[in-house]
């Protein structure tokens, strides 16, 4: 190789650097998208990316549905009428809803005031906090609505592969200029809309499309991040 070509080679990895560095960094959870529609072979593309992700021993656990028009209508009727009736949640996997250590749940607080804060909502004001919730089970509106299934009898590692998964799909979304916010799941209702395994449960819900900027920008200030002095523990360096 002439040292032109490792020049060339140089410049072309440094723009890739800058090219995913900024699509991790600048990502964010989308709650609020515009109704232009996303087209089918986008959410190809999106998926067949994540799709040559890595998992422990190849064994690619995961599934997607993508639900567009009257299909994701009919899903979100019947979650959004759930969540009205206080319906229990169906999870098939414990979230930590309870008894988080209190790091964590710091930052759960912190989230819940940036989020309810930015749309001028009271902590208190338990029937506007309702209504904003109420917008997780429509997918805020989002062209698509990705649902995640994994198969109930592997083990954790299964997660990390399906995490892996995901955050290939998001990173892909936001290369084409889709932004992507997960969402919770009724796993019930979702498995009389979608015909899945019943050996599968509902991991996570996503919902996909073009983000309203200047909805976000008057309402949501991203929460911070942990510094890297924090993340990062470097040893023997
Ligand atoms: C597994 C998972 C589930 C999530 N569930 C919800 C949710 O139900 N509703 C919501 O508004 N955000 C949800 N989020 C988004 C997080 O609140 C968000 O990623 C976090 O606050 C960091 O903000 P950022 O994504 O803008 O960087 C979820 C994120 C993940 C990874």
């Amino acid at each position: 190789m002439t040292s032109d070509t490792v020049d060339e080679q140089f410049e072309a990895d440094n723009l890739t650097v800058q090219i995913v560095d900024r699509i991790l960094k600048e990502r964010f959870s989308a709650r609020f998208y515009l109704p232009i529609p996303v087209p089918r072979s986008a959410i190809e593309d999106i998926v067949d990316a994540a799709n040559a992700g890595p998992s422990g021993f190849n064994m690619q656990p995961w599934n997607v549905y993508a639900l567009f028009g009257s299909v994701k209508d009919a899903l979100v009727k019947d979650m959004l009428a759930a969540f009205h009736a206080d319906e229990p949640s169906t999870a098939k996997f414990d979230n930590m809803a309870v008894n988080v250590p209190e790091e964590f749940a710091a930052r759960r607080r912190e989230l819940g005031a940036r989020l309810y804060g930015a749309l001028g909502v009271s902590q208190d004001d338990l029937a506007k906090k309702r209504e904003i919730q109420a917008r997780n089970f429509r997918f805020f509106d989002a062209p698509v609505a990705l649902i995640f299934t994994l198969n109930s009898q592997l083990k954790e590692g299964a997660w990390l592969d399906l995490g892996i998964f995901i955050q290939g799909a998001i990173i892909a979304a936001r290369a084409r200029g889709l932004e992507a916010l997960s969402t919770p799941r009724y796993n019930d209702i979702i498995r009389t809309h979608l015909n899945f395994s019943p050996k599968d449960i509902v991991a996570c819900g996503m919902a996909m499309g073009y983000a309203d900027h200047e909805q976000v920008r008057q309402n949501y200030v991203r929460p911070a991040k942990r510094s890297l002095e924090e993340v990062l523990h470097i040893v023997g360096a």
